[in-house]
């Protein structure tokens, strides 16, 4: 049982005195104290069991199955966490792999801290991301916005570091794979993400699940222009007939599509054996700072987004008998917002948003909340 004291105690702490702390400066030096933090925290070898029983205490487990994923819980965090800094080329990513750099800071203490993590966006090819403030908090709404622009050491890097590490990995993780920003032609942007995929393969790593990000607003692309019909079936085709069985794939798409290119794409999902649909990426919007530049906004301001879009996808699941899963992201923080997907049918969720608002131990405290709310 997860014990409610701890939960509540801890809860208070980060609300009283962490958050207070880390709300005084900006949301960008935050971030990145919090990266240097992680990066710390991953070389205590004795702070890792310490991490286990706080997860343990927080969170109960209760199955479920998701997108062919056994899951201790049904909260995973999301993609953009655990991701990994950025790098102008593959050699000077793969030295800092081979001196012994942590380049994906929180790769060993977050998932005992949180449960199920997934790692990336990883693209083919290493990105430095956007320069200068890139990510921002609106408070009165519990968001978050950001233009990191997809910074990634890139995937033979992040595979090659992974493999070094491979007996401390957690049993359940996902890969999360972007494709290539700036690639319009359809053949170069498959064998690219065919590509990344193969790093993790060949250096044997096994995730529970592989995602393929489609929807990143936050580079030199229109995501949009990567979720019509004819793309997305091709790049599902190529990646499910590469990845062993034993893999499946998840795509995630945006929250601003056209209604109906919802219900294309879900016919294509099915078609293609994808097992399950992250809804939803970030909803660009004007920055605060440059009102001619957008970036993704998450949490509060993303959550209504979000769940309707869940909302038509699963009309379309029970419609058509597509028996793939649909996963909920965009907003969730508490009971009620947890609970606006599970009405819908939706098993599991995703959360990144949350984890700044509430804590690193916001997933069982939203589980106590559904459990005794
Ligand atoms: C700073 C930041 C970086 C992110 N980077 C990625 C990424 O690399 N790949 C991805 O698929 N999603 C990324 N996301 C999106 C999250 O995974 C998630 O879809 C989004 O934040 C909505 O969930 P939330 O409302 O719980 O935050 C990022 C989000 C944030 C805030």
């Amino acid at each position: 049982m997860a014990n409610r004291a701890f939960l509540a105690a801890n809860h208070l702490l980060y609300r009283r005195i962490a958050r207070p702390v880390i709300f005084r400066g900006s949301a960008q030096r935050a971030h990145e104290q919090i990266l240097k933090l992680l990066r710390w925290l991953d070389q205590q070898d004795s702070l890792q069991g310490i991490l286990e029983k706080f997860h343990d205490a927080a969170l109960d487990v209760c199955p479920v199955n998701v997108g062919g994923v056994e899951l201790a819980s049904p909260l995973m965090l999301a993609a953009g966490f655990v991701k990994g800094v950025g790098f102008d080329g593959e050699d000077a990513a793969l030295a800092a792999v081979q001196r012994g750099e942590n380049i994906i800071p929180g790769w060993r203490s977050m998932p005992r801290l949180v449960g199920a993590v997934e790692f990336g966006s990883f693209t083919r090819w290493p990105r430095l991301g956007n320069p200068g403030n890139v990510i921002w908090r609106d408070v009165r709404t519990r968001s978050t916005q950001n233009r990191v622009g997809l910074k990634n050491p890139g995937a033979r890097a992040a595979a090659a570091f992974l493999k070094l590490h491979q007996d401390q990995l957690p049993h359940i993780y996902g890969i999360n794979i972007a494709v290539s920003p700036g690639v319009s032609d359809l053949a170069q942007e498959r064998r690219e993400v065919l590509e990344a995929l193969d790093f993790f393969l060949t250096e044997s790593l096994h995730p529970s699940w592989l995602t393929l990000n489609v929807s990143c607003p936050n580079t030199e692309d229109d995501p949009s222009g990567h979720q019509t019909e004819d793309r997305t079936r091709q790049l599902c085709e190529a990646v499910v007939t590469h990845l062993p069985q034993t893999i499946p794939l998840w795509v995630k798409i945006s929250p601003d599509l056209a209604p109906e290119q919802y219900d294309i794409l879900m016919r294509v999902f099915a078609e293609t054996s994808v097992r399950a649909v992250i809804a939803t990426n970030t909803l660009a919007e004007p920055t605060p700072d440059a009102p001619h530049l957008t970036a993704g906004v998450a949490g509060g301001k993303l959550h209504d987004t979000a769940v309707a879009v869940a909302a038509r996808l699963i009309h379309e699941k029970s419609q058509h008998g597509y028996t793939l899963d649909i996963i909920g992201c965009g907003g969730v923080q508490d009971a009620a917002t947890y609970r606006d997907f599970a009405r819908l049918g939706v098993k599991a969720a995703q959360y990144w948003t949350a984890l700044i608002y509430r804590g690193p131990l916001t997933a069982g405290l939203i589980l106590s909340e559904v459990n005794h709310d």
